[in-house]
């Protein structure tokens, strides 16, 4: 701070006009909203365990996002028929050291690689290995990097060579609800809208929403409150509102929404064995609508 000579700077009280420029007075405009604000902010740590982020939590994670974005991009332009999984998960992981970040699945909960790599009918949580990638196969990397302590999530669904039909309609609708999850954010909508979106256009589309697994709040850790279900009914649930943070990240099956967990304790696969897609985002709610801080189309 710079003093200007001769001149006294002036505390700001409730009755000054407020710094905004609104010519009202402070404790009727901006103090109001700070207050508004806090208290928001302490009910929804109270009542739902939400961790509300402020601007410098918000750039932090919008910076790992774009980390996460251009690691995903790498996969994307290395994936081709007859590699495994792991060359996936080694580029992955090389990648975002040297940027240095770090991979948060590694040894999360025991997971013993650095990002999910799921094939067909793997719904998510595959562990990279030896499975080799072939020619019509759909693969989901999913990536999450923590940078400067603050996590970003979000996944895609590639093709592998050229997709058969099966294989273009699982990822197109599955992209799709996503975006359309992602649509209904907004302050004073709910987590229940979120999903009931995503399951009437999935259902529609005769493909099924897995129940098992669901979005959740992230930044701060890799998995916050609140739970996302990607299912759900109008109106239902937390009411959203700006600050908050949470990925929309639909598992979407081409037959039954039942799945399996292998012997590894991680891998879930469809029961029947149809393919699944998944989509993910981090999402943040803002004033008026929302914001990616996964951006992609
Ligand atoms: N990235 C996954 C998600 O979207 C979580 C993976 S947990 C792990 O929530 F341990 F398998 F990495
Ligand atoms: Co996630
Ligand atoms: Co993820």
């Amino acid at each position: 701070m710079k003093f200007q000579k001769g001149k006294k700077l002036k505390k700001l009280g409730r009755n000054s006009p407020c710094p905004c420029g609104s010519g009202l007075k402070y404790k009727k405009c901006c103090l109001r909203k700070e207050k508004q604000v806090g208290n928001t902010k302490n009910l929804y740590f109270r009542k739902h365990k939400i961790r509300l982020k402020g601007e410098k939590d918000i750039e932090g994670i919008r910076k790992a996002g774009r980390l996460v974005l251009e690691t995903l991009d790498l996969a994307e332009s290395s994936i081709r028929p007859g590699m495994t999984t792991d060359e996936i998960n080694t580029l992955i992981h090389d990648f975002t050291i040297k940027n240095n970040a770090r991979p948060a699945p590694l040894n999360y909960r025991g997971f013993p690689k650095s990002t999910c790599v799921s094939v067909n009918e793997v719904i998510c949580h595959g562990i990279p290995g030896k499975r080799i990638l072939n020619d019509g196969d759909i693969v989901n990397v999913d990536v999450t990097s923590v940078l400067d302590g603050y996590y970003a999530d979000a996944n895609k669904t590639f093709f592998v060579g050229e997709p058969g039909t099966d294989a273009k309609k699982i990822v197109e609708v599955s992209k799709e609800s996503m975006k359309l999850g992602i649509s209904m954010v907004r302050p004073g909508n709910t987590i229940g809208d979120i999903g009931w979106a995503i399951q009437d256009y999935a259902e529609e589309r005769d493909c099924s929403v897995v129940r098992e697994f669901v979005g959740h709040g992230v930044g701060f850790e890799f998995h916050e409150s609140p739970q996302v279900p990607h299912y759900g009914i109008r109106g239902d649930g937390i009411v959203l509102v700006s600050g908050m943070v949470f990925t929309i990240e639909p598992m979407i099956n081409l037959g039954g929404k039942e799945l399996q967990v292998l012997g590894d304790k991680w891998t879930a696969i469809t029961l029947d064995g149809s393919l699944s897609a998944q989509f993910e985002q981090t999402v943040l709610v803002t004033e008026d609508g929302f914001e990616s801080l996964t951006p992609y189309e």
